[in-house]
């Protein structure tokens, strides 16, 4: 199950999961790029089902882990990836921009955790992968410092969450990307991304797929003793 599947990073598990064979779950609160996802793919085909779902509101995402598990009878895997930025200063952070952030980023995680748990306790199964970010490592000098707290929590989460589901068969962990090449970074101009690409030493911005293949290998068994990390994939801008 992943939320967040209608464009960017979301997609590309998407896609990548399907062809590896996996059955999915896939939710977006953008209707028409839910529409434009259930083209791309063979909808009729019987391994996905696509929802429009808002992840911040909880009575949603209950309904979809309903309709999932009646579909498919089970919850193996579970990707929190849906998110949102923006760009202010701590007094320009209004109730409603904290308000969103938090709960699309934090929330919506914590959210879909809640209740997919039961299904995985009960098969002692699961891996858990949340998207968090750079800004929740090191902090950003742009973005609403309520992002980097989103993305922050979201690797404390993590921790707690990977201490108390491991004796269940649970592995939950997360990955930090930064300069991937996705709308959300629509704020940044050309002068800006050849200047981060400068800045990096790899000397390249990030692919969709740069963040997929490290998703699907902590969604592996090839990952199977590693829990309660937060990977970074940056080419090596920030290294902890
Ligand atoms: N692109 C980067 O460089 C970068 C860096 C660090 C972290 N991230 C994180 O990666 C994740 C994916 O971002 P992306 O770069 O693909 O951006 P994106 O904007 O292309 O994709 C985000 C997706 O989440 C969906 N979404 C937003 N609010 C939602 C809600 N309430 N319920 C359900 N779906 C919702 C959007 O409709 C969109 O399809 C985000 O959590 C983002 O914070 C991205």
């Amino acid at each position: 199950m992943i939320s967040g599947a209608g464009q960017g990073i979301g997609k590309q598990i998407v896609l990548d999961l399907y062809s590896e064979g996996a059955r999915i779950a896939a939710f977006d609160i953008n209707e028409e790029q839910v529409n434009n996802l259930k083209e791309e793919i063979n909808f009729n085909n019987k391994k996905i089902i696509i929802f429009q779902a808002d992840v911040s509101k909880s009575n949603q995402v209950s309904k979809v882990v309903k309709e999932t598990i009646n579909y498919f009878g089970k919850v193996d895997l579970l990707i929190n990836n849906a998110g949102i930025l923006s760009y202010c200063s701590i007094e320009d952070t209004t109730d409603d921009i904290l308000e969103k952030i938090l709960s699309v980023n934090l929330k919506g995680v914590m959210y879909c955790v809640r209740e997919v748990v039961p299904f995985m306790k009960k098969n002692q199964y699961g891996r858990i992968v949340n998207i968090s970010s750079i800004t929740g490592k090191r902090g950003d000098n742009n973005t609403s410092p309520c992002y980097g707290a989103s993305k922050g929590g979201i690797i404390t989460l993590t921790k707690s969450l990977a201490r108390q589901l491991g004796p269940y068969g649970i592995n939950v962990n997360a990955v930090a990307p930064h300069a991937i090449m996705t709308s959300i970074m629509n704020g940044w101009d050309e002068e800006k991304k050849n200047k981060m690409k400068e800045l990096i030493p790899v000397k390249r911005l990030g692919t969709v797929k740069d963040v997929s293949s490290v998703v699907l290998f902590l969604l592996s068994d090839a990952s199977a003793f590693i829990t309660g990390e937060t990977i970074n994939i940056n080419g090596g801008y920030y290294m902890d």
